[in-house]
């Protein structure tokens, strides 16, 4: 949720972090903060500065009362969970002493108990702040008064602390290094040359350096200007995986687009044919890298539950019509968050696929730990190198969209479809549910997305002006069948993520069974009609279409190019190309997507940075 940044080495810490800052936002953007250790001739200090709302803020306190020249610092954008984003509970918090600078990613669950406790000790302990991190300061300010050093008060502190976090401290007595902590949260350390970086992702140090350092589970790391050191909470010396990060700056940045968001949505083509490249034998076979599971494992499994939130859990109700399809293997689709709540049944023949743009949604993180512990095996589906989701699981396909910056999820959507459905064609090759060559022709399928794509970008005249004329709309519905149902689902998340409106996605089929009591004259209906080749699900949507439309529904009906037969009844067409029913989400759900921007956009919304929303969910 939250974003930090730390940082030690030779150039001014508070460009290095501010920077970092600046590329974590889209985690996080309720307040701001940084703090230095400043060496002034043998004085050291710590210096801070903090401020409520987005980072601009914190950069114009910054440029009004400069900070002093420091090589050493930390820093933190909020997403907020304990106190009002405001300035007071803005990170980082300071120890009693102001020896001890903190920032914080998590939620510490006995901070209440930790707070009364140090409340109890001493009044000059006092809590200025509502926020759980503040807790964490002192009992680190304690630490450091027994005369120990900022690692080892680390590793006691985080002994004391239940509950999910990230921690990144300084302590003015030593500003040759920064000190770090991870359990159920985000945390990588950038390897600079003769600098060294710490950052809840790698965008917080990817102009610096694309050497990076995973950490695992309930580990402190120590880093200064040229030296890493990991130890896990008891002072154990641990092991970190160093590996390469495979894209660079220009992939962080705009590019000449107003929004992250548009420029993934037209970034889609390659991030679709790089999620598909490579994946074939030279015999043709279907193969999948990071596939720890075996052939024999596979054929074993009798049932799969996908578990994802948002709009990843929509990219698995497109895989389980896939799956069921094409490998006749039973799947269920579920919450992450609702999963271990209602005692599922698996066992090792269930295969659990876990779908994650981030790699560090915690509920489901919490749902794989759940499912392993029922000795199930987990696969995840992922487009983050070095997260947890991934490292916690049995076998893991990336997809390779990127970095996905923009908080409403688009090209990462698209990618974990690809993975799906690359999944569900593996399944079918090993379990011989399909003939090689019905395989092969999928596969030529996919590979011709990229160029559907681009053609429904091409064409985006109509959706431009769509939205312009539907500023001002209050409320909006998305109808859908089979696999367009969760395109249904997924252009109603977008429209309420970042235009704020009333947006509902239902199945076509389920219209007369109530919603259709909400048609009123003018009501805006986007439509997503299946393929002709699907003749019953196209002929019953039509018939959905009309039933709408004879009620007074705006409709705008998505449908495959050469469809005659839904012109009369649309009052507003987009043309999608012609591809098979279960590929259709990959080319309907972009005008879509486009539309959520545009309006937003018109609207004044900040389309990046959606109020009350952050990137990556890392509590539950
Ligand atoms: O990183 P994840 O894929 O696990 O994230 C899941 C959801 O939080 C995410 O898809 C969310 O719904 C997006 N804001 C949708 O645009």
């Amino acid at each position: 949720m939250c974003g930090i940044v730390g940082y030690v080495g030779t150039r001014q810490a508070q460009d290095v972090v501010v920077d970092g800052l600046r590329r974590l936002e889209y985690r996080g953007y309720d307040s701001a903060g940084i703090a230095l250790v400043v060496d002034g001739d043998g004085d050291v200090r710590i210096a801070v500065a903090k401020k409520a709302g987005k980072l601009a803020n914190l950069e114009k306190v910054i440029a009004d009362t400069p900070l002093p020249a420091s090589t050493t610092g930390i820093g933190h954008t909020r997403w907020a969970t304990h106190g009002a984003p405001n300035d007071v509970n803005a990170h980082p918090h300071l120890g009693f002493g102001r020896r001890v600078a903190l920032v914080h990613n998590g939620i510490i669950e006995n901070f209440a108990e930790l707070r009364e406790r140090i409340e109890a000790d001493s009044e000059q302990l006092g809590l200025v702040s509502e926020t759980d991190t503040e807790v964490a300061a002192q009992l680190l300010e304690l630490q450091l008064a027994s005369d120990v050093d900022l690692t080892e008060a680390m590793q006691r502190v985080c002994g004391q602390l239940d509950g999910a976090f990230t921690l990144v401290a300084v302590d003015a007595h030593d500003p040759t290094r920064v000190v770090a902590a991870r359990r159920n949260s985000p945390l990588v350390v950038g390897i600079g040359d003769g600098e060294n970086f710490l950052g809840s992702d790698v965008a917080a140090f990817i102009e610096h350096t694309r050497e990076a350092l995973e950490l695992g589970q309930d580990q402190v790391v120590t880093i200064t200007a040229d030296s890493v050191s990991i130890t896990d909470f008891h002072g154990v010396p641990q092991e970190g995986r160093r590996y390469h990060v495979d894209w660079d700056l220009s992939a962080a940045e705009k590019e000449g687009h107003d929004w992250f968001m548009r420029k993934e949505i037209y970034e889609q083509p390659r991030a679709v044919a790089d999620s598909l490249l490579g994946r074939r034998t030279a015999e043709g076979l279907l193969h999948l890298d990071e596939m720890r599971l075996s052939d024999q494992e596979l054929r074993d499994i009798d049932k799969i539950i996908i578990i994802a939130c948002g709009t990843s859990f929509y990219a698995g109700m497109v895989a389980k019509y896939a799956i069921e399809h094409w490998c006749r293997v039973p799947v269920e689709v579920e919450l992450a968050s609702e999963f271990r709540y209602r005692d599922p049944i698996l066992d090792y023949s269930t295969l659990v696929v876990a779908i994650s743009q981030s790699g560090e949604t915690a509920d489901t993180l919490q749902a794989i730990r759940h499912a392993r512990t029922q000795r199930s095996k987990v696969l995840a589906i992922c487009n983050t190198n070095g997260s947890t989701i991934p490292r916690e699981s049995d076998a893991v396909i990336y997809t390779h969209a990127g970095p996905e910056i923009g908080v409403a999820s688009t090209k990462g959507f698209l990618t974990q479809l690809v993975a799906c459905y690359l999944l569900a064609l593996y399944l079918a090759q090993v379990k011989g549910t399909r003939f090689g060559d019905e395989i092969t022709q999928v596969v030529h399928e996919l590979e011709a997305i990229p160029g559907h794509i681009e053609s429904v970008l091409a064409d985006d005249a109509v959706v431009l002006e769509l939205a312009q004329s539907l500023v001002g709309a209050t409320s909006v519905l998305f109808l859908g069948r089979h696999a367009g149902y969760p395109v249904a689902l997924e252009g109603a998340l977008k429209l309420k993520e970042l235009a704020y409106l009333h947006a509902e996605g239902f199945a076509a089929g389920e219209l007369k069974h109530g919603p259709i009591a909400l048609i009123e004259s003018g009501l805006p209906v986007f439509c997503v009609v299946p393929p002709r080749g699907r003749d019953q699900l196209h002929d019953k949507m039509l018939s959905g279409i009309q039933e709408v439309r004879a009620r007074g529904a705006r409709t705008i009906c998505l449908a495959e190019e050469g469809d005659d037969k839904i012109t009369p009844y649309a009052d507003v067409l987009i043309r999608l190309p012609a591809v098979p029913v279960l590929l259709q989400p990959l080319v309907a759900v972009v005008p879509l997507q486009l539309f959520a921007c545009e309006l937003a956009s018109l609207m004044g919304h900040d389309v990046d940075q959606p109020r009350n929303l952050a990137k990556s969910v890392t509590v539950e």
